[in-house]
């Protein structure tokens, strides 16, 4: 155990195939740094995420798309052409040579989307509800600005069967760009999110209506991701009681508890939770708390990963107890590039800026200083 007053956080543990020395991990966090228009990660990116590798630490890339129609965020990566894996190659070297593994979050954004994404096709999601694109509040990234998103369609069954193929092509090319395992963003209302839970999903086919059926999108392509990875290199995030992105359930405690218990099927690396206390990228609902993995952890037998509104006296504790193996930290990962060090040695973290989370240059992006630099300067 590395000495510390945080030992809870700084004692190591097995997620799957991956061990690591210590329990801060980098969440999933969009950027826009991507090189466009083919979406293929570069220097920048590479730089961006050498500066928050650490010995024996993990980082889950941010959201990576699985194929050019899955894509609803300007600048966001993907891994559906040999380009992107060559850019991802750079990155996950510069990241082990620091000690560190990345994780790939595979992404499909459904019906949050644009046709100037998608290569000029229509969104797709479970069913259609055209209050969600007639909503001002559901914005995407667009060349040229943020655009309300495109009107969709639903998914035909032949279709669904072509998109879990778009996730195994993913994962393949995510272990050819030296990811050590996959994660499967099943959260924060894009595509499995839409047809997991009822207020987007109203088919009547045999993915809508019951539990197990809304369920079936997201056990095909984890079956799909195991036969490339094997499952102790998969594994999902879920955003239980979430509904930012224009999300809703009717009887979320319901439905998570059924995928919780679903998921221990698959025998996965881990399963990593949202706090509904933080919608999107916003502290939301602050008094709910660890809502999630309080629900959860009874249900889900292998190890748990939370995230959402943590400082980290607090995740030192929720894993002192036994409620979360590991915490994932999301904006203060964006200001402290150096932040598994600054909890380690109890140094003060720096604030981030929202104004520069999706903007598209270094600034606000690698531009962070670690804290041993500002006491240089
Ligand atoms: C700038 C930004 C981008 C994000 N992008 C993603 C993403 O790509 N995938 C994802 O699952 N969550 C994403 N999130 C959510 C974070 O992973 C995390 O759940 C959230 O920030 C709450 O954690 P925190 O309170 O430690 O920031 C994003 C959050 C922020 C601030």
């Amino acid at each position: 155990m590395i000495e510390t007053s945080n030992p809870n956080l700084f004692t190591p543990v097995q997620l799957g195939s991956l061990r690591l020395e210590h329990r801060v991990i980098m969440a999933p966090l969009t950027r826009s740094r991507s090189i466009q228009p083919d979406s293929v990660p570069g220097d920048l990116m590479r730089t961006y995420y050498e500066q928050r590798a650490s010995e024996g630490g993990l980082i889950i890339s941010e959201a990576t798309n699985i194929s050019l129609t899955s894509r609803g965020w300007l600048g966001a990566p993907g891994l559906y052409s040999d380009e992107q894996v060559k850019g991802w190659q750079a990155i996950t070297a510069a990241v082990k040579a620091k000690g560190g593994r990345m994780v790939a979050q595979l992404w499909h954004t459904g019906r949050s989307s644009h046709t100037a994404m998608t290569g000029g096709a229509q969104p797709v999601t479970a069913s259609v509800n055209e209050s969600y694109w007639k909503n001002p509040d559901h914005l995407v990234s667009i060349p040229g600005g943020w655009a309300e998103s495109s009107p969709h369609r639903a998914l035909t069954v032949a279709e669904i069967a072509e998109i879990v193929q778009d996730y195994r092509k993913a994962a393949e090319r995510a272990l050819d760009a030296g990811f050590e395992a996959v994660e499967l963003h099943a959260a924060n209302g894009y595509l499995m999110d839409q047809f997991l839970q009822d207020g987007s999903n109203h088919r009547t086919d045999q993915y809508g209506g019951s539990l197990e059926n809304r369920f079936r999108f997201l056990s095909e392509v984890l079956n799909a991701l195991i036969s490339v990875c094997d499952s102790d290199r998969v594994a999902v995030r879920l955003g239980p009681g979430g509904t930012w992105n224009g999300i809703s359930d009717s009887d979320p405690a319901a439905l998570f508890s059924y995928v919780a218990e679903q998921l221990n099927q698959f025998d996965l690396a881990y399963l990593h939770l949202i706090e509904p206390r933080v919608g999107g990228s916003i502290t939301t609902h602050p008094e709910k708390g660890t809502a999630a993995a309080q629900q959860l952890r009874p249900i889900f037998k292998g190890k748990l990963i939370s995230a959402g509104g943590f400082e980290p006296e607090t995740a030192e504790t929720a894993i002192e107890e036994g409620l979360v193996d590991a915490v994932a930290f999301g904006r203060y990962f964006v200001s402290n590039p150096d932040l598994v060090h600054r909890i380690r040695e109890h140094l003060p973290l720096s604030e981030y800026d929202r104004d520069t989370f999706y903007t598209f240059d270094a600034r606000g992006y690698t531009d962070y200083p670690a804290y041993d630099a500002v006491l240089v300067a």
